[in-house]
């Protein structure tokens, strides 16, 4: 592509060491939308003619169908997609092919590639949130008003609902499917045209190749156009949160699933035994997922190290952010898939997390909301109550037996009526607050939305 200027070729080791063919022929298809929008601005500019306009894109569109029935082969030594391509469609429909290339570079194509296939991967992801968040909501109904203890500090803290904790992720989810949406609208710009760095002199119809491509609008800056890689460090970002969700989640269904809690039951199709200890049943799903999320957080830190020193414009470093992103992909797709398959498949057990939120402490920051409502100020409540605890604790009297009016003058007798988890859980009815209520609410309000 450059032998002018050249009298030797690379060696076998900077052909080894340079090539992207292995990873970015993924590309193939925005490459091949990318160049025929290209050939229809060169035609449109009068540099392509009719005839030769055709044969590119039949050309084109013979490439991608051979690539897709993986009957191309690549050569390590064009490099990248961009050129195999190229070289490939010259070699079948000669002089026309090598016209193609006119007022482009592969650096605004390489752009134009990574943004169309971000776009075609942010919803793909964003699709399979969505079925995850289903799956959640639909565990979240069938155990809407279940009573499970929630936790701070991984201490027991108040009464809540299985439902209501599954929620929590729904939300959760919910803000990652914005994010790659934000993400989705600030890269949907068209780079092409924009050439090596500087544009061209010859005339292109830069908004129809957007509009073709399906692009908002064009990139403003030639020089931003090359350098930029922001919407890839973006996705990311949000591709990391997201796992860093699920990663919670794991961490959560890790200790649910655990002797001690048994909270939930796995399916025997989503864990593993061990090969020494005949009883094991390892939540093996989880921990793959909480430590593929490290590589999620690597990938982006790998991009935006690569990215930190770089000056304007193009630098080879940037054919280095490929890699990251296509894992990120394959990892955040596989991890929610899989996820999805083993929360639909789970069991809750209702009975142990009642028996765990029916520990009667649970209900001490009811008792001094009890007491504020008598007339008695937060501060003193949180007291009083604090040495009925201390006093219970001592004795091994349960909170809920121990005569609370010689404790304190402030306590009255009705005030025991505050330890029924169904009347702490009814009056929590705050928006946002887990009274059954609310919870069935925010089912039907997600089984709405989605
Ligand atoms: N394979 C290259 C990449 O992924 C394509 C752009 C190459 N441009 C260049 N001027 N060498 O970044």
């Amino acid at each position: 592509m450059w032998k002018g200027r050249f009298s030797q070729d690379n060696t076998s080791l900077v052909e080894q060491f340079g090539e992207s063919i292995s990873y970015d022929w993924r590309l193939f298809p925005h490459d091949i939308a990318g160049s025929v929008a290209h050939a229809r601005a060169l035609l449109n500019s009068g540099i392509l003619n009719e005839e030769e306009f055709s044969s590119i894109e039949k050309g084109l569109r013979d490439i991608k169908a051979e690539i897709k029935e993986g009957k191309f082969v690549f050569k390590t030594s064009l490099e990248d997609i961009h050129m195999n391509i190229e070289a490939e469609l010259t070699k079948r429909i000669g002089a026309a092919g090598g016209k193609l290339h006119t007022a482009r570079s592969r650096n605004d194509q390489v752009a134009t590639d990574t943004r169309l296939y971000c776009r075609t991967q942010i919803d793909e992801i964003s699709a399979a949130i969505h079925s995850l968040q289903k799956t959640l909501v639909a565990k979240a109904e069938q155990y809407a008003v279940s009573v499970m203890p929630g936790y701070t500090h991984l201490q027991r803290g108040q009464p809540v609902t299985i439902g209501h904790h599954l929620l929590a992720y729904v939300e959760m989810l919910q803000r990652d499917k914005g994010r790659l949406n934000d993400c989705r609208r600030r890269l949907n710009v068209s780079p092409l045209g924009s050439g090596a760095l500087a544009g061209s002199t010859i005339n292109l119809d830069r908004e129809a190749i957007a509009i073709e491509l399906g692009f908002d609008s064009v990139t403003r800056n030639s020089m931003d156009a090359i350098a930029d890689r922001d919407y890839i460090a973006e996705l990311l970002f949000n591709i990391s949160m997201c796992g860093v969700h699920l990663s919670r989640l794991s961490e959560d269904l890790i200790l649910w699933c655990s002797s001690e809690f048994g909270f939930v039951v796995l399916s025997d199709a989503h864990t593993t035994g061990s090969s020494l200890m005949p009883q094991k049943k390892n939540p093996d799903v989880c921990e793959l997922t909480r430590g593929k999320t490290g590589r999620l957080v690597g990938n982006l830190m790998n991009l935006l190290v690569a990215m930190k020193g770089l000056p304007l414009t193009y630098n080879r470093d940037l054919q280095e952010d490929k890699p990251p992103l296509f894992d990120s992909i394959d990892t955040i797709l596989m991890v929610l898939a899989v996820n999805t398959e083993m929360i639909a498949a789970m069991e809750m057990r209702e009975d142990r997390c009642l028996a765990a939120a029916s520990d009667p402490m649970l209900l001490a920051t009811d008792l001094a909301d009890a007491l504020v409502k008598s007339g008695v100020p937060f501060r003193r409540a949180h007291e009083i109550v604090g040495k009925a605890v201390a006093e219970s604790v001592k004795s091994g009297v349960p909170l809920n037996a121990l005569d609370l009016t010689v404790i304190d003058p402030a306590y009255t007798d009705c005030m025991k009526s505050v330890f029924s988890l169904e009347t702490a859980l009814a009056a929590r009815t705050n928006p946002g607050a887990p009274s059954a209520v609310n919870v069935i609410r925010e089912i039907e309000r997600w089984r709405t939305s989605l």
